[in-house]
């Protein structure tokens, strides 16, 4: 499945949890790049799933990116273990009530990528005092806390301009300089995805409903956002 423009990230939350690293194996083999963990504490949002310890019994599955989504009201607090865990890339909120940057400089210092997450009401200017530290912005097109959600297009429209939050600190490794965007991403969302150019998308719950054929649906999602994007390159001129 190579030559796709936007990655795939499957998130877990909604697979079978008494088969976590079959599920995880299942989404891999069928194609998706990346497996994306959904941490939440019950505080942060009214939901509660798993931390860092199912995390790191879950790298016995071999060395695919683990991205972390931490919906949790103290990421400073735990961040240690994240990062022992074997997560890629690290994610939590702008929301959090903080200080930001230790937790992002400690992240990047352990040789992770290090994101921010934006709820769906939070405008991008939230992110700018933190853009030499961010590898990942992560949009979020639902209100975070559980799968399944209809996607909103209207928060998505910062996926484009997220692009630009980026910049890099002399002397210093460049940044990754990924846009994800989480949330009600299905067949029917990816392409408007793709058409705003952006770079992994999580997708969730259509993945795992009930006699799902995994690798065809990664597939679908993968070429419609492919369709967006060229669709978009079109607009601007940019190809034939
Ligand atoms: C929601 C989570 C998402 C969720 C996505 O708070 O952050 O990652 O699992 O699931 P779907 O694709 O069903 O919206
Ligand atoms: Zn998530």
């Amino acid at each position: 499945m190579a030559g796709h423009r936007a990655l795939v990230s499957a998130s877990i939350l909604d697979c079978d949890l008494s088969n976590l690293s079959s599920e995880c194996l299942r989404a891999l083999e069928g194609g998706s790049d990346r497996i994306h963990l959904d941490v939440m504490d019950g505080h942060f949002v009214p939901n509660i799933t798993f931390g860092p310890g199912i995390i790191k019994r879950l790298r016995a599955i071999g060395s695919q990116p683990f991205d972390a989504h931490l919906m949790i009201s103290e990421p400073g607090r735990y961040m240690d273990q994240f990062i022992d865990a074997g997560c890629t890339s690290i994610t939590f909120h702008v929301e959090v009530e903080e200080p930001i940057e230790p937790t992002l400089l400690k992240i990047r210092k352990a040789g992770r990528l290090a994101g921010l997450a934006i709820k769906p009401a939070t405008p991008l200017s939230a992110l700018d005092p933190y853009r030499d530290l961010l590898d990942i912005v992560m949009v979020m097109t639902v209100e975070p806390g559980f799968g399944g959600q209809k996607f909103m297009a209207d928060a998505a429209t910062k996926i484009d301009p997220a692009h630009a939050v980026f910049r890099d600190r002399p002397g210093e490794t460049p940044s990754a300089r990924e846009v994800h965007v989480d949330g009600g991403v299905n067949r029917d969302s990816a392409e408007y995805c793709g058409s705003l150019g952006v770079d992994v998308m999580v997708v969730g719950s259509t993945l795992w409903k009930k006699g799902q054929d995994i690798s065809s649906e990664i597939r679908l999602i993968k070429q419609l956002a492919d369709q967006g994007y060229r669709g978009r390159r079109r607009i601007a001129g940019e190809v034939e």
